[in-house]
């Protein structure tokens, strides 16, 4: 298979890229068991918000080429922990991922197997390298769109559901209007090897 060359346009004020192959909505119904606060969640699903937005451009699925890609996490919260994406493992263990923030102001999340935990900030102009490894899920800690941009292996894929049962051990709640990380008391990491 041939690969050419390709631009792309990220429209900096909205983060869409044009002509993505994939758009990614997420709404509050789409992740509601990631929250901790479910009667929060309960009261919150007749709105069911769009939480996130991601838009891909994708190449064939090969350890030689790479997925560019944008999210956008939209400000708020469910009870008192900020908007949030899913968080993911790479299927591809060793995978790493780049991300450069465009605007608005963030958290990222990483975390290990073993629990090994970092919390980043984001910001305009900041570059996070995520090694392999490593979990990786970010949050809104701002009150516009957190809009950010990333690179990563076309076959790194995603592994959602360690997340999803295990959990980070750590949650980004608004404390009267200031981001605050607290332990996640749900956290459970014997569930998932
Ligand atoms: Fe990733």
């Amino acid at each position: 298979m041939k690969h050419l060359p390709f631009d792309a346009l990220m429209e900096l004020e909205s983060g869409v890229i044009d002509e993505a192959s994939q758009v990614i909505n997420r709404r509050l119904s789409d992740m509601p068991s990631f929250f901790h606060d479910q009667d929060a969640v309960q009261a919150q699903l007749e709105e069911d918000p769009v939480l996130y937005r991601t838009y891909v451009k994708q190449n064939p699925i090969s350890s030689s080429l790479w997925n560019i890609g944008s999210s956008v996490i939209e400000p708020g919260t469910v009870g008192n922990e900020y908007f949030m994406t899913k968080g993911h493992f790479h299927l591809k263990e060793e995978a790493p991922e780049v991300y450069f923030t465009v605007s608005g102001s963030g958290r990222l999340l990483l975390q290990k197997h073993s629990g090994e935990i970092e919390v980043k900030k984001m910001a305009p102009g900041v570059i996070n390298y995520i090694p392999g490894g490593w979990a990786h899920r970010t949050v809104n800690v701002g009150e516009k769109p957190l809009i950010f941009f990333a690179v990563w292996p076309a076959d790194a894929g995603h592994n959602y559901g360690a997340i999803e049962e295990m959990g980070f051990s750590r949650l980004v709640v608004n404390d009267r209007g200031v981001p605050k990380i607290i332990d996640n008391p749900r956290y459970a990491p014997g569930l998932v090897k």
